[in-house]
């Protein structure tokens, strides 16, 4: 298979775990027109004042964090491989008269066309498992940023992908090994409210996803090598022993603030990597 085969079968998987995932939350245009946000303080420390800047969000799903990021100031456009993503965007967009510009692609390809260039380039959460090639990534990046411009990174940590079946080491931590799964499934169910803060709804129940998805493992140096690689000065490297919004185990912790942490007893692990690199001026 092609690395655009494979990213064609990430397309389709996540079109129908994307509407799964928003089958459970509810009414969320109501929840932005009452003035709320999807984001967490980690990621707005990391990305300061965006007060009159232009950001572009990479694999922006359903756009909510876009349409957040929004309400912080900056002139948003969000891209996302989903149709299904991409038309959600677009409505919840329409429908809270936050404005946003959403664009269907695959982000290797847009990257590499663009003519844009931005201030701040934003990707997180869940977002860098589906890169088949980290290097052009980190290129791509480079050549959209404005000089001075900054790309934002909150991501899980690598080490909290290596696990499976409630903490058994399943996974190669690095390299970008190719791994072949059922499909991508509905997290927001296993994360309740904390995924849904407009309100969880049952929405679907017991999703199973037939169609097969396409993951890679990537470590902190090749993410790291990437961007240092595409030319790129590396200004904040965070690891968090929380993960934000995401209880990949039942016995996981949960911390004020939408919060997830280890189990009690186990030695506490990153569980989420946050980095600042910018484009020399
Ligand atoms: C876990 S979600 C990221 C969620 C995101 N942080 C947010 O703000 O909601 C991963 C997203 O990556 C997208 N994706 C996967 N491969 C892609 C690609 N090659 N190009 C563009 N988007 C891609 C998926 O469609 C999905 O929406």
């Amino acid at each position: 298979m092609t690395q655009h085969d494979l990213h064609e079968d990430n397309r389709v998987s996540w079109n129908l775990a994307t509407e799964a995932h928003n089958s459970h939350k509810h009414d969320q245009a109501a929840f932005f027109r009452a003035g709320g946000s999807t984001l967490f303080p980690d990621e707005i420390e990391l990305l300061g004042d965006l007060r009159g800047k232009s950001l572009l969000h990479l694999q922006c799903n359903a756009g909510q964090d876009t349409l957040s990021l929004a309400r912080l100031g900056a002139a948003v456009t969000g891209v996302d491989i989903s149709d299904t993503a991409i038309a959600f965007a677009r409505q919840l967009s329409s429908d809270t008269e936050i404005p946003a510009s959403f664009e269907r692609a695959d982000i290797f390809d847009w990257l590499a066309a663009t003519e844009r260039h931005f201030d701040v380039v934003f990707v997180s959460y869940g977002a860098l498992v589906w890169l088949s090639d980290l290097q052009a990534w980190g290129r791509g990046i480079a050549r959209v940023l404005k000089s001075g411009g900054r790309l934002v990174l909150m991501e899980f940590h690598p080490v909290y992908g290596i696990f499976e079946n409630d903490w058994e080491l399943t996974y190669d931590y690095m390299g970008g090994t190719h791994l072949r799964f059922g499909g991508v499934g509905d997290y927001v169910a296993l994360s309740g409210d904390v995924l849904a803060p407009s309100g969880y709804e049952q929405g679907v129940v017991e999703f199973n996803n037939p169609h097969p998805s396409h993951e890679f493992c990537w470590g902190v140096a090749d993410i790291v090598s990437a961007l240092l690689d595409a030319g790129l000065l590396l200004r904040v490297l965070r690891e968090y022993p929380y993960s934000n919004g995401f209880k990949r185990f039942a016995d996981m912790r949960e911390l004020p603030g939408g919060r997830f942490t280890v189990p009690e007893g186990m030695p506490q692990l990153p569980l989420m990597l946050g980095l600042v690199a910018q484009k020399a001026e």
